[in-house]
């Protein structure tokens, strides 16, 4: 994106702010449909990394469906004009009141993740799917796998087997479901985990109306070409799903926002010692949480041309975990610089906190032409209010 476009939204929006390159989501929604293009195929945006609802509008325009995996997510998914039969329910742990509320909306489909859950529909009619844990390696970070066997997602093949046989008629089993992990860059997990769902379901002889293979498609973060393989998706993994002879649906996440998405902050402070040089920004991991979390590596860069140095930027928040990036070679800032985080389109805002107070950033949006602010930046009186009775401006 055009430099001129940072300076345009910090001055007008003020810092910290997420910045959304509409044009970048189209193009990846164009990505994913032409690697799937000689497939039967539904895309669901797993709107966990990304719950905007001017965004969900944008997306669902494409024709895409939302994935959600919380009652407000749901709630967020009608406001943002989806049908409950464009909507997939996720979720593991979901509390009765949780599950009445998706019953008596009848969505696509409910995702159940265990036996347990079963019981829970008591003789209420629902259209399920039976989440798959199919105990393979996605080969990435262990906080995002979700489909290994230690893994609390998801059933395995004997558990599904044992379901699917007693299954009471009130619930009708339409598909199946598997979701490995995200950030996976290569084919191999996906045909582990699709291959051994395929004889699954064979040696069942259960008859579906879909497969849904989740999500888990890496993007290139580091910018050194480690992304999801998609030309080898489309070779092999392809023309494997189009054998099984049903829709496959998918619930891509990261795919289709974590490169559209820029956290823009300012340079508070330029800090040496002895030892080491610190940028501080006005983000910090209240904002984007990736690399505290998971060490996860976002492109920081400032909007200077001056020399370069080495150094750890950090954020504003009392803890020392808060640093966006370790020993990075960056352009020396001076105090008021932008620095702008990249690919923080997803799990990005939606995985904010208002820890140390901090006030949720703002959200906009660029089409091309103009900024659209989707998003106020939240103020202190929004979390006041939260802690005032009514009437009482005093707690
Ligand atoms: N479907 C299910 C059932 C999921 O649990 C997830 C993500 C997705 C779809 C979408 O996966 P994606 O296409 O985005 O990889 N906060 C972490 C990511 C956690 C993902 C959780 N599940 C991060 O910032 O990397």
């Amino acid at each position: 994106m055009n430099r001129e476009i940072f300076f345009r939204a910090a001055s007008e929006y003020g810092t910290p702010l997420y910045l959304y390159d509409l044009g970048e989501i189209e193009r990846r929604i164009k990505r994913a449909k032409d690697t799937l293009k000689s497939l039967d195929f539904k895309i669901f945006f797993a709107m966990k990394a990304n719950s905007n609802p001017y965004l969900l509008k944008f997306i669902h325009a494409y024709g895409i469906g939302a994935d959600a995996v919380s009652v407000n997510e749901y709630k967020m998914a009608l406001f943002a004009g989806f049908n409950p039969g464009e909507i997939i329910v996720n979720g593991n742990g979901k509390s009765l009141e949780d599950l009445e509320f998706y019953i008596a909306q009848n969505p696509l489909c409910i995702n159940v993740d265990s036996k347990e859950e079963i019981a829970k529909f008591g003789n209420k009619s629902a259209k399920i799917a039976l989440r798959i844990n199919p105990d393979v390696n996605p080969q990435t970070h262990p906080h995002i796998s979700t489909g290994l066997k230690e893994n609390k997602f998801g059933m395995d093949f004997e558990t599904a087997k044992e379901v699917i046989k007693t299954l009471p008629s009130n619930l009708k089993m339409v598909g199946l479901h598997c979701h490995i992990g995200s950030q996976i860059t290569k084919i191999d997990p996906f045909i582990e985990a699709f291959s051994s769902i395929e004889k699954f379901v064979r040696s069942q002889g259960i008859k579906l109306e879909f497969l849904n293979v989740g999500g888990g498609w890496g993007i290139d973060y580091k910018k050194d070409g480690t992304e999801m393989d998609l030309d080898g998706y489309r070779k092999i993994v392809v023309p494997f799903l189009s054998t099984l002879d049903m829709p496959i649906y998918f619930e891509l996440g990261r795919f289709i926002t974590a490169s559209a998405g820029y956290l823009v902050s300012k340079v508070t402070e330029v800090k040496r010692n002895s030892y080491k040089n610190f940028v501080i920004l006005d983000a910090s991991m209240a904002d984007l949480i990736r690399p505290a979390l998971y060490d996860a590596y976002h492109e920081i860069e400032i909007l200077n041309d001056g020399e370069e140095m080495i150094a750890d930027i950090g954020g504003r928040i009392c803890e020392s975990g808060d640093i966006f990036a370790r020993s990075r070679k960056i352009k020396i800032p001076n105090p008021g610089d932008l620095a702008v985080i990249h690919d923080a389109g997803s799990y990005g805002y939606s995985m904010a906190s208002n820890y140390n107070l901090s006030l949720k950033p703002a959200e906009v949006a660029f089409d091309g032409e103009k900024l659209i602010l989707i998003r106020k930046r939240e103020e202190f009186e929004d979390i006041l209010n939260l802690c005032l009775e009514d009437e009482d401006e005093n707690i």
